[in-house]
């Protein structure tokens, strides 16, 4: 039976561990926090909003942290974003002495003659994610995870605390949640484009387990329980949007209507990451890399992964993932690409690393220790050839490499180095 270990983080949104790779899948001072601070503020909104159409591949998908905390923020900053799209598309415009008109939804006419409609009122006509996980189970269960729990209290009854206690701190805290239509919007798309649901008793017994009932988000429990217990015969093909609307309140129909959720996309490739980047020709404008540690995930953090990466990055378009160790920049930068660090602003610290093919997208550049750490030994890389190798003999190959290599150690980097350059 599959593992299914949720818990609070500090923030009040559901965590995981996982006892397969004991190690936990989000951050315990908030997975919420986490994603919007590894993966939506580090993105260069004033390039991504020059476009009209993006394409979002989100690598570990789990219970979707990234993806929803992507989607809640363009919803919840609608307002704001239109408008910077406004001045940067209207400053390119005069930088290119070309005329333009701005208005919502209409088609412009300017001096009797039509001219290219230049946006509409949505931020994005179309964004389309690609979601990788190997877990359909984490997929199914994706759109039911609670946010903002406030006052949350971890059950000590629950068995397998001891594993997760050591990650949790006192301080809770709270920031936003991600909005409820963001969940069905998602529970909608989980329903149109794959046989999850009907294929996995697991998620059902989940969803009506009363241990996990705190975890799970009651709305959209009950909209899922209406869809499969109330219309048994053709459960994927009821109208979602008519039951969503009559079932819950009207607070979300304005919303859904002005963001024309039909142009959000959403592909769901249950499997292992390689085998679909490998077979993918799509130019990406965001790739998030949410693996497990490199050390007990290294085939997604690999050399000859990252490559591939690259292959499939717009030229304008950005990698961003929590990691900042040396040897998976030292993989990136080896495949190609240009490497920054991420800034975590609430904690005044850097975190994480953003990749790109062009270099101008990068705000905090590595300094020259950093770039220095990259030739020690731990700047050694994995390799992954074909693309197809067991995590452990991923490792056992890298250990062979570290242990033979005449690289100086990262210890004895940082020694050499005086306090002051670090
Ligand atoms: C740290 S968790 C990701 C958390 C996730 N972004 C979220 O918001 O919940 C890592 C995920 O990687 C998935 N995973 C591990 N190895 C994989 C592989 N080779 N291909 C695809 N998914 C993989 C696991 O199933 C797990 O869900």
């Amino acid at each position: 039976m599959s593992e299914f270990r949720p818990y609070f983080t500090n923030d009040g949104s559901v965590g995981l561990y996982s006892e397969e790779y004991d190690d936990i899948y989000h951050s315990a001072s908030g997975a919420l926090t986490e994603a919007y601070e590894k993966f939506v503020y580090p993105v260069n909104w004033d390039n991504l909003l020059l476009h009209d159409n993006i394409r979002i591949l989100d690598i570990c998908y789990g219970i979707g942290y990234n993806t929803k905390s992507f989607l809640n923020f363009i919803f919840e900053n609608q307002k704001k974003l239109l408008k910077r799209k406004k001045n940067l598309k209207k400053n390119l415009s005069n930088k290119t002495n070309i005329e333009t008109i701005y208005t919502n939804n209409t088609l412009n006419i300017n001096n009797g003659n039509y001219i290219d409609k230049l946006y509409t009122d949505n931020i994005f006509n179309k964004i389309s994610v690609t979601a990788i996980d190997k877990n359909e189970i984490l997929f199914g269960i994706s759109p039911f995870i609670k946010t903002g729990v406030k006052n949350f209290k971890n059950d000590s009854d629950v068995i397998y605390k001891h594993n997760i206690n050591k990650y949790l701190r006192n301080n809770k805290r709270q920031i936003s949640k991600i909005e409820n239509f963001i969940n069905f919007l998602i529970l909608s798309k989980i329903s149109q484009n794959s046989a999850i649901f009907s294929a996995n008793s697991f998620i059902d017994e989940i969803l009506s387990d009363n241990r996990y009932a705190a975890y799970l988000n009651g709305k959209i429990k009950a909209v899922y329980k209406y869809l499969y217990r109330n219309i048994p015969s053709c459960p994927k093909l009821v109208n979602l949007h008519n039951i969503y609307y009559k079932y819950l309140s009207f607070c979300y129909k304005n919303k859904l209507k002005r963001y024309r959720i039909q142009d959000f996309i959403f592909n769901i490739k249950i499997e292992d990451a390689r085998v679909t980047v490998k077979n993918d020709n799509n130019l990406y404008n965001l790739i998030f890399l949410d693996a497990f540690t490199p050390q007990k995930c290294p085939c997604l953090w690999s050399y000859d992964f990252f490559k591939e990466l690259y292959r499939i990055l717009d030229s304008d378009g950005m990698l961003l993932t929590y990691s900042s160790s040396a040897t998976i920049r030292a993989a990136m930068s080896e495949a190609g690409f240009f490497i920054g660090n991420i800034y975590n602003k609430r904690l005044n610290k850097f975190q994480g690393t953003i990749a790109v093919k062009n270099k101008s997208l990068i705000k905090y550049q590595l300094s020259e220790f950093d770039f220095g750490l990259l030739k020690t030994r731990a700047g050694i890389f994995y390799r992954d050839q074909n693309l197809n190798a067991q995590n452990e003999a991923i490792i056992k190959l890298h250990e062979e490499e570290v242990k033979y290599s005449d690289r100086i150690s990262s210890s004895q980097y940082i020694k050499s180095r005086s306090k002051n350059e670090i």
